[in-house]
């Protein structure tokens, strides 16, 4: 009996496995809290005991955790600081880390852990692909961004100057690892960009998910484990189906991903990548999508208003007076969606159902700009 009462008060919640079935290198995603004291369990599937843990200079309580759990499985490690965020994503940033490697005898049989945000997981994953013409990695993303998205689906990759990912490859992670108890330390920002990335699964696949999206909101802002649980589990359902159908991003299927990114990046790119996170500019491109969906006739207004009004309550900056409409339009004329000059959108036909859409004219595009003045003046600012 009194065996019994022990076993169920330290009993920890299970992960939740999200299987990533792919034709070669398949490989599950786990989410939960302190999922790193199981790691004996999952060792199995990796070339070896070597571990190259590459991690956020912040995140340093984390790494000393995954550290030890690792030592602790019998694992040796070594480990490699790096600044997180968009500058760790240059060639000069990215190109030390490989002689950090050879310095400490990484060899193809390493394993290279990712501990951090997209920016280290598309480096570190980056480096991972290349270092002696790859080695396996493990995803450790530490931001609800990485951990609903970016975690999931290989891409690696750095900057060029022309361009943000111009530089990359399909490099998916033998193991993907999201702790939620890592996002205890995020800003109210980081957590509502991460939010509205899983938003958007709901949005365009799944109108439960949606609804419970609006539901789970209050406990998402106070960084409740239970409810990041359930956020991230449900993201990364959708996302592995994205991936699963279409592994390279060459079919379409994944494109579905890129509601709200559309005029999601043209507000970055006009604001310099300095005054949103990724995740605010792509709800307020959500927002600009459903209007364009109504003034297409694809969604009723009825519909466009049930979805606006919890968009409306998401606090995030207004996109600054100074950015003009040319500055905008300028990189949605270069969206890599559009095909034969023609401007493609993701926009919706009902909750939990998109649809692609290539007729926009700039006019069109500018109409639906100052129907989203108009709704971004109904709403204070941040
Ligand atoms: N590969 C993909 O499929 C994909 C998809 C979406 C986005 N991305 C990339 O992801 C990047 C953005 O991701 P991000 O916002 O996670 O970037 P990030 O790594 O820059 O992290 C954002 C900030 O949060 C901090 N941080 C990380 N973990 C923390 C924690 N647990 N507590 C407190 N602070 C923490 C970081 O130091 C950084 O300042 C972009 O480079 C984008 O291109 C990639
Ligand atoms: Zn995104």
């Amino acid at each position: 009996m009194a065996k019994k009462k022990t076993l169920q008060k330290t009993a920890v919640k299970k992960p939740k496995q999200i299987k990533i079935n792919l034709p070669q290198n398949s490989y599950s995603a786990y989410v939960g809290e302190n999922i790193f004291s199981d790691f004996a369990k999952w060792q199995k599937i990796l070339p070896s005991k070597r571990a190259f843990l590459i991690y956020d200079q912040i995140l340093i309580q984390a790494h000393k955790n995954v550290k030890n759990e690792l030592l602790a499985a019998g694992w040796t490690v070594e480990s490699i600081v790096v600044q997180a965020g968009e500058s760790l994503k240059d060639i000069q940033s990215v190109w030390p880390l490989f002689q950090q490697l050879m310095d400490k005898k990484a060899d193809r049989w390493s394993v290279i852990f990712a501990l951090g945000g997209g920016s280290v997981g598309d480096a570190v994953g980056f480096v991972a692909s290349t270092y002696m013409r790859g080695l396996s990695w493990v995803g450790v993303p530490t931001t609800l961004l990485a951990q609903v998205d970016s975690s999931l689906g290989g891409k690696t990759g750095i900057n060029h100057p022309a361009g943000k990912n111009l530089v990359g490859s399909f490099h998916q992670p033998s193991l993907v690892l999201c702790d939620v108890n890592f996002l205890n330390t995020l800003s109210t920002r980081e957590i509502i960009s991460g939010f509205a990335e899983a938003v958007k699964y709901g949005i365009v696949y799944d109108k439960i998910f949606f609804q419970k999206c609006i539901d789970l909101w209050p406990q998402i802002l106070k960084k409740d484990p239970q409810a990041l649980q359930w956020v991230v589990e449900k993201s990364l359902y959708w996302k592995a189906k994205a991936v699963v159908g279409d592994e390279k991003d060459l079919r379409g299927v994944r494109e579905v991903l890129n509601f709200g990114h559309t005029f999601g990046h043209a507000i970055e790119k006009a604001t310099n990548y300095e005054f949103f996170q990724h995740g605010e500019a792509v709800l307020l491109g959500m927002k600009f999508a459903i209007l364009l969906s109504t003034q297409k006739n694809h969604l009723s207004v009825q519909k466009a208003a049930q979805i606006l009004n919890f968009l409306q309550d998401v606090p995030v900056p207004k996109i600054p007076e100074s950015v003009r409409w040319p500055q905008l339009f300028a990189p949605i004329l270069k969206d890599k969606k559009n095909k034969d000059a023609k401007l493609k959108f993701v926009l919706l036909k009902d909750l939990g159902r998109s649809v692609l859409d290539n007729s926009s004219t700039e006019k069109e595009l500018q109409d639906c700009y100052h129907s989203f003045l108009q709704l971004e003046k109904e709403r204070t600012s941040v």
